[in-house]
């Protein structure tokens, strides 16, 4: 009896394979890095071969680990959103780097559409704006600039992560999910199919693109690892945890800590409108119908702890950062505003550049980390006045990711946006609501809310913090944010 789910969880640093039992009981992981490739400021690219070299290593070591592909019912794909991949359909070879969702290449090619005036009416179509962030500018880019695309002719094949590794599992499906292809700014978000004129605005041929399809069903199936394995679930990591956290329900938020930090809020079959500069986006789409969430996406998150780690050697671990968050009373006047990559929501400036102020000689290392530690919940803070400007204010927040590990932050969120955290036993809420989709797909349960049991024992962090102290926080925060937004 083939009693287990095997997902693949592509993230953006690296890629996972993870096994699941049908109760949800994790029976193992494996995890690659990923190499992230900065050729010059503000460019980030990934190398697609290398995805799937690391992708089929972790997927073998689970199918071994389940005792075999005839125990493994079904896959689950989860992916690093927006980032795109060029490939060759006759070799099934990368024709290019992939542009990864936090290069701010096309930073010129939006403002100069957004001057023209075609924010407005690309928000209405597909619930996003005019940002490098999504795949659209990036593959309109790539096609302008990289002529072994031009030369390829009908050998191109374009797709999010998801829809490459697809192709490459199955040896030649060209598909790409609902959820994924609404982060391309190409998809009409009401109607789920490829939009004439966003394809002309940013010069990108239809032929290129994969065929949405459904989050769950059967996308073909794969003879890698022996007995065939049908691929049953397909969808953006966002989304994943969101259906992962079992927010089912229109109101219903969760916000993942991440490379980035994203906060999306159910709003059910009805497509949401944002006026604060919020993305609507597909939660999921089931038989044909999309149910839609609002979405605060913001850059820099677990990759603000690893920059502090990794080039600025101010911490040894990422777990450490608690400890040090802790050893000081307060951030000792200083704040850090992540803007490592412009700035995301609400405020959506590509050319915004980080910054640490409040320096004074005391303050300490521990001030700087704590700082890094805070803007956490001040980002969050700042997404939650806009969702409530959307009429979406949150009663409960969810959360996972890496980073929502870490106790402190995880009270310091209850504190500063003063309702209550609530953070699952088990965190990997990214590859659970994959391990649904894929579940549902399957046949292996009726619906998602059926599914949801598979999510297991939470722990709610609750505001304890002093009104005033609070109040010095946010208005501190307020400062350092509009000296980047002004500089
Ligand atoms: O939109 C980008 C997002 O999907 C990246 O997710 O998990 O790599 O931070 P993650």
């Amino acid at each position: 009896m083939a009693g287990t789910i095997l997902v693949i969880d592509e993230g953006t640093t690296s890629t996972r394979a993870m096994l699941f039992a049908l109760d949800g009981h994790c029976l193992g992981s494996a995890q690659r890095e990923l190499t992230q490739h900065y050729p010059a400021p503000g460019l980030v690219e990934h190398d697609a071969a290398e995805i799937w070299q690391r992708t089929l290593e972790c997927a073998r070591e689970m199918v071994e680990r389940a005792g075999g592909a005839e125990r493994v019912a079904a896959i689950g794909i989860t992916n690093q959103r927006e980032t795109i991949v060029f490939w060759d359909k006759t070799t099934g070879e990368p024709l290019a780097p992939a542009i990864v969702w936090q290069d701010r290449r096309t930073a010129e090619l939006c403002a100069a559409l957004k001057e023209q005036g075609h924010e407005a009416a690309v928000q209405a179509k597909t619930g996003l704006l005019l940002d490098p962030y999504f795949s659209a500018s990036k593959i309109g880019w790539a096609l302008a600039n990289w002529p072994q695309l031009r030369e390829a002719g009908h050998r191109l094949a374009v797709g999010t992560v998801e829809s490459w590794l697809v192709w490459k599992l199955t040896g030649g499906r060209h598909v790409t999910d609902a959820t994924n292809a609404s982060r391309t700014a190409l998809m009409a978000i009401g109607s789920g199919g490829w939009d004439d004129g966003l394809l002309a605005l940013f010069g990108v041929p239809r032929a290129i693109l994969p065929e949405i399809v459904d989050c769950a069903g059967r996308f073909g199936e794969t003879r890698l690892f022996g007995a065939p394995i049908p691929i049953c679930g397909l969808v953006g990591d966002q989304q994943a945890a969101t259906i992962g956290q079992a927010c089912l329900e229109p109101g219903d938020t969760k916000a993942t800590y991440g490379t980035g930090a994203f906060v999306l809020t159910a709003t059910g079959t009805a497509l949401p409108s944002s006026r604060h500069r919020l993305l609507a986006t597909v939660a999921w789409q089931l038989d044909g119908q999309r149910h839609y969430a609002l979405e605060g996406s913001v850059f820099v998150a677990g990759s603000l702890i690893k920059w502090l780690r990794d080039d600025l050697g101010l911490l040894a671990s990422a777990a450490e950062s608690e400890a040090i968050a802790r050893s000081v009373t307060d951030n000792g006047g200083v704040f850090l505003v992540p803007a490592l990559s412009g700035l995301g929501a609400p405020w959506w400036r590509p050319d915004a550049r980080a910054a640490i102020s409040g320096l004074s000689f005391s303050a300490k290392r521990a001030h700087v980390i704590r700082a890094a530690l805070e803007a956490q919940a001040h980002q969050t803070h700042d997404l939650k006045t806009a969702f409530a400007g959307d009429g979406c204010d949150w009663t409960r927040l969810r959360i996972d990711g890496g980073m929502a590990a870490n106790d402190w932050l995880a009270q310091d969120l209850a504190d500063m946006l003063g309702i209550e955290v609530e953070r699952p036993a088990f965190v990997e809420t990214t590859a659970i609501g994959a391990a649904m989709l894929a579940g549902v797909g399957a046949g292996l349960f009726a619906t998602l809310a059926e599914a949801a049991a598979l999510r297991g024992e939470t722990q709610v962090f609750r505001p304890a913090m002093d009104s005033q102290k609070r109040q010095v926080r946010l208005d501190g925060w307020a400062t350092a944010v509009k000296a980047v937004l002004d500089s």
